[in-house]
């Protein structure tokens, strides 16, 4: 029987958010498998702000071309292989695209990591918590180096990377204050995740709720939005403090970002860093064990928010932009 693969292919480049036929669906039959291909089915699908950047610039990854399945990482399951490496019932994440099939070939670079089955644990946690958001959570804190008592200061604090880089500040025993954007995420962040204080920055006194929040300054800004919130933040940090540099997602719809004035980083001698996740490869093992251990002993919780149908990807991403999601957004293919 021949297979349908549904694909969202990238047909114009957004401007601010994703419009109406800027991804558009496609439908074509799953070819016959070469030697040396595995074909996969892929059942959940990570929704990540950095899709929006790929879609109309070349930054650390090409940009995606137009007509051309949208990059995306996902997990999926083999469902026939000729590869040497797979077999029928592998697990494995990668960069499956916004699709129900792939194909894996070991002539391509693609890389595609095999993932136990663990009992307790949902599918969907290895594009989260213990996949791209928790590891970037772990080494962007570990950039932070906190120390005991540091006050650490985290933006989109409710997301899938803030809130375990939130709880891993915890977990070294900083004071952790998160800023969100609705009542909701911050009582998630305060009464289920321990973080000492949050601010929703969408109340007009925000400011001033950060700085009663925050009485002895901020020693580590860990920054996912960038603007006028970097700003504030940056305004009220210690001298030495750290600004682990993680995501400016207020800036990845616009045309002219709304970058920070960087003043103050010699009035406090900050040391900014930026990073990104890709760099980490050689390290990935060994802190999604560390990470696996935090969840396992009830350290680190996450939460997930799940969208049903590939074709509502397009929504999905607008969601991260609009705040629509609390923990992982995922989309169930
Ligand atoms: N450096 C790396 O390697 C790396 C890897 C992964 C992710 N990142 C970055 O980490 C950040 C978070 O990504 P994520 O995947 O974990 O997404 P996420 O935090 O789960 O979702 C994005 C959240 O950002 C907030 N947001 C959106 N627009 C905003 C704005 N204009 N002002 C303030 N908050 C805004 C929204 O929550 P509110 O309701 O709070 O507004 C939204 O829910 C992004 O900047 C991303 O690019 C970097």
């Amino acid at each position: 029987m021949t297979l349908t693969n549904r694909q969202l292919l990238l047909q114009s480049r957004p401007k601010g958010l994703l419009a109406p036929g800027d991804l558009q669906i496609s439908e074509s039959p799953v070819p016959e498998l070469k030697e040396g291909q595995a074909l996969a089915k892929v059942k959940y699908l990570s929704i990540d702000p950095t899709m929006r950047v790929w879609m109309v610039a070349d930054t650390y990854l090409p940009i995606v071309p137009i007509g051309e399945v949208m990059r995306a990482i996902g997990f999926a399951e083999i469902v026939e292989s000729r590869h040497p490496d797979y077999k029928k019932g592998d697990r494995v994440s990668g960069l499956t695209g916004l699709q129900d099939y792939v194909i894996i070939d070991k002539s391509a670079k693609t890389f595609f990591q095999k993932l136990p089955k663990v009992p307790f644990v949902s599918d969907t946690v290895f594009l989260g918590a213990l996949g791209t958001n928790g590891l970037t959570a772990f080494f962007g804190m570990e950039i932070a180096a906190p120390k005991k008592g540091d006050t650490l200061v985290v933006s989109a604090a409710a997301g899938a990377t803030g809130s375990i880089a939130g709880q891993i500040g915890k977990i070294h025993g900083c004071r952790v204050v998160g800023i969100a954007g609705t009542d909701e995420k911050c009582a998630w962040i305060t009464k289920d995740l321990g973080f000492d204080g949050a601010v929703n920055y969408k109340h007009p006194d925000w400011k001033e709720k950060l700085a009663a929040a925050t009485p002895n300054g901020i020693d580590i800004d860990f920054e996912n939005v960038g603007g006028e919130i970097m700003q504030e933040v940056v305004n009220r940090m210690n001298l030495h403090g750290r600004v682990v540099v993680c995501g400016f997602i207020s800036g990845y719809t616009k045309a002219d970002p709304n970058m920070v004035s960087l003043g103050t980083v010699i009035v406090k001698r900050l040391h900014i860093q930026g990073f990104l996740i890709l760099d980490y490869a050689s390290r990935f093992v060994e802190a999604a064990t560390q990470l696996g251990q935090w969840k396992m002993f009830g350290k680190l919780k996450d939460r997930e928010t799940i969208v049903e149908g590939l074709e509502k990807a397009p929504e999905a991403i607008n969601m991260l932009f609009t705040g629509g999601n609390i923990g992982k957004l995922v989309v169930k293919v």
